[in-house]
């Protein structure tokens, strides 16, 4: 049965609260309307392929296979092959046939089957072929090793860790940890798979207990802190994504989506795989994001969207002249964390006239949209009306935040503060007893899940979603990203967004990267500004011109925003998501007895005219303070 609990809503507002919170979408338009809430004709849709038993991403690529039109476009190009829908389809029962009988996957048992590997097609393949057989897939991030990998296979409490051979030395080492809890580790290569010859149909009985609620895709976050969290997707969220999705970005047949940002994450799998099979499009995959093959597969693929994150995009931006740069057809960049000193350069540089950015997390509700053609709405996350407001703005509001406890602050009153215009919060998603069991959740993680909620905010018992992200909205509506939650930190009472101060480091010319946060230091309050840089290329540290670095920085930003210490490295470390990694710069602080690796330093005490050569005897300083900050 279907949405059971539609019947009982009434209300509309009910309804799209109940909506948002079972597919993660808050509406966020001028007009009230989201671009991706399920509409009416979407929910007759879903309606109709769960009384066909057809509620997979695999179903849809059987229909396409099984089209006449569809069956010899190209689905996928990677490496310069491309694979048809029906070819595709053929391997993946291949893939299938191999994983029942080879493997050992029970068939129609619904099994979590878990995949761990980089981009490739053999990846595409065993994703949907492990649909195929009516299990649900674990996407493990293949840059894992020893106890965040053994977490992971736990958590999902799989059989089958399938496994690409690339991998093997990540994996190889906790084999015995494997044993112990009964989990097989399965290597595959393209030479295994181009053996595969069983093209026995999957019978349809092997995905006959597939419901709407069943758990299609345990996706895990980056755990850039800690040990990776997951988060379950429902076989209808799934569905209801792909969709909602492609209709949003009016994906036809002819759209190629480039995307080389890995699989076993949320942006790829929901933002450019799934809608692309939905609208019967094309994926064009990179194994991985480098800027030597990235322009030349857009261009050979005739690529017509590019996928991003913000990180990819200041890359592309400072790198040399690539001759394939502007000879392509990409007409869309579409992807989230677009940075403001990035925004109208890459545009520009690269010729690409839409930038379509998004705020979305896989934990995560109220995803934000822009599609974005000229500097009206540029650099903002989205726009919100005056209709909008009126019918939504008590769903989501902005909270003023304690920026060192990370609480949300109370006013005398013992309620949360609510952001004037202008204001940076923590953004909230009011739930309701209904929505609270539809809403994020983490996998088997109950105190993480909880951890997210909070209650009695603005009154005794409700009920709201923690964002985790700080945003500001300005009087005219437009939505802007600040900070993730505890990048933003204070010093000398003021609170100093690390978001801002890179956007400001990177726009001088001697500075291409950045990487910034708060140090704590001996007898001081607060986190003193850090960052992390990467210079220009060819720019020796010896040749920096550190006064034009301090006068730019003391001109952009505020006194207590100009970072007091550079940390001048080759180059700044990334997660197989291409976020930043900030644990153990934060962690080695400005102590140089700590600090690892061959980086040089500088600083800049109060009095000095620019940035001067940091040593051992200015951490001694600092303890003693006989200097100022
Ligand atoms: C897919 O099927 C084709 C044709 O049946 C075969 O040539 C190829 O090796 C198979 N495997 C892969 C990974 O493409
Ligand atoms: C299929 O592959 C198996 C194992 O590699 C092999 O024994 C068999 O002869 C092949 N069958 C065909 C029809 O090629
Ligand atoms: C900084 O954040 C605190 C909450 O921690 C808030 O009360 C204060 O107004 C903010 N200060 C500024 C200058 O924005
Ligand atoms: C993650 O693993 C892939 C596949 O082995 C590798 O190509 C990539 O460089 C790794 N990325 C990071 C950030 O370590």
């Amino acid at each position: 049965m279907a949405l059971p609990v539609l019947t009982a809503i009434t209300s509309l507002t009910a309804l799209s609260a109940y909506l948002n919170a079972k597919f993660h979408i808050v509406n966020d338009l001028k007009s009230g309307r989201s671009p991706t809430t399920p509409t009416a004709k979407d929910l007759a849709w879903l309606q109709t392929r769960t009384d066909q038993h057809k509620l997979l991403t695999y179903d849809l690529l059987a229909d396409h296979a099984a089209s006449p039109q569809q069956h010899d476009r190209p689905f996928v190009i990677f490496e310069g092959r491309t694979w048809s829908y029906g070819e595709f389809f053929e391997n993946v029962t291949k893939v299938a046939n191999w994983l029942v009988e080879e493997v050992g996957v029970k068939g129609g048992e619904g099994e979590v089957v878990a995949l761990d590997g980089g981009n490739s097609v053999e990846y595409l393949m065993l994703w949907f072929a492990i649909e195929a057989v009516g299990s649900s897939l674990s996407c493990v991030n293949c840059n894992l090793t020893g106890d965040g990998l053994v977490h992971c296979v736990k958590l999902c409490e799989t059989r089958f860790l399938i496994t690409d051979q690339d991998v093997k030395a990540n994996v190889e080492p906790i084999r015995s940890q494997l044993d112990e809890i009964g989990c097989q580790i399965t290597y595959y290569t393209p030479s295994l798979f181009s053996t595969l010859n069983k093209t026995t149909p999957i019978p349809p009985s092997f995905r006959e207990k597939v419901t709407q609620e069943s758990p299609r895709n345990l996706i895990y976050t980056s755990g850039t802190t800690g040990l990776p969290k997951g988060v379950m997707l429902g076989t209808a969220r799934e569905l209801m994504t792909g969709r909602v999705v492609s209709n949003y970005l009016k994906l036809t047949p002819n759209d190629r989506m480039y995307t080389c940002m890995p699989l076993y994450h949320g942006a790829a799998h929901a933002l450019c795989t799934t809608p692309i099979i939905h609208a019967g499009g094309t994926i064009v995959l990179g194994r991985k994001f480098s800027h030597r093959t990235f322009w030349p597969e857009v261009h050979a693929s005739k690529a017509t969207t590019i996928q991003y994150v913000g990180e990819l995009c200041r890359y592309l931006v400072n790198s040399p002249p690539h001759p394939l740069e502007r000879a392509h057809v990409v007409q869309r960049a579409w992807g989230n964390g677009m940075r403001p000193d990035v925004w109208e350069p890459f545009r520009e540089r690269f010729n690409i006239p839409v930038i379509n950015e998004l705020y979305s997390a896989t934990d995560g509700l109220g995803p934000l949209y822009n599609r974005n053609e000229g500097p009206f709405t540029a650099n903002a996350l989205g726009l919100r009306g005056a209709i909008w407001n009126w019918r939504f703005g008590d769903q989501e509001v902005r909270v003023k935040m304690d920026v060192d406890t990370e609480d949300i602050l109370r006013g005398e009153d013992g309620w949360a503060v609510k952001c004037k215009d202008g204001e940076p919060g923590q953004v909230l998603h009011r739930l309701t007893e209904e929505t609270d069991a539809a809403g994020p959740a983490y996998y088997l993680n109950q105190k993480a899940t909880d951890g997210r909620r909070i209650r009695d905010v603005f009154e005794k018992g409700d009920l709201w979603f923690k964002s985790g992200d700080m945003m500001r909205q300005d009087a005219s509506g437009l939505v802007y990203f600040i900070d993730r939650l505890g990048d933003t930190f204070r010093w000398k009472s003021e609170n100093v967004s690390t978001n801002e101060v890179s956007d400001v480091l990177t726009s001088h010319p001697s500075i291409i990267e950045a990487n910034v946060y708060g140090v704590s230091l001996p007898g001081y309050d607060g986190r003193a500004g850090c960052a992390s840089i990467v210079l220009a290329p060819s720019l020796a540290f010896d040749d920096v011109d550190w006064i034009s670095i301090a006068n730019h920085v003391r001109k952009l930003l505020p006194g207590y925003a100009v970072p007091i210490f550079l940390r001048v490295t080759e180059e700044l470390e990334y997660t197989g998501t291409l976020k930043l990694q900030k644990g153990r710069l934060k962690r080695e602080g400005v102590d140089l007895e700590k600090v690892s690796g061959k980086d040089r330093w500088v600083w800049l005490p109060v009095g000095e005219v620019g940035y001067v050569e940091y040593g051992k005897a200015g951490w001694e300083d600092v303890k003693a303070k006989r200097v100022r900050l």
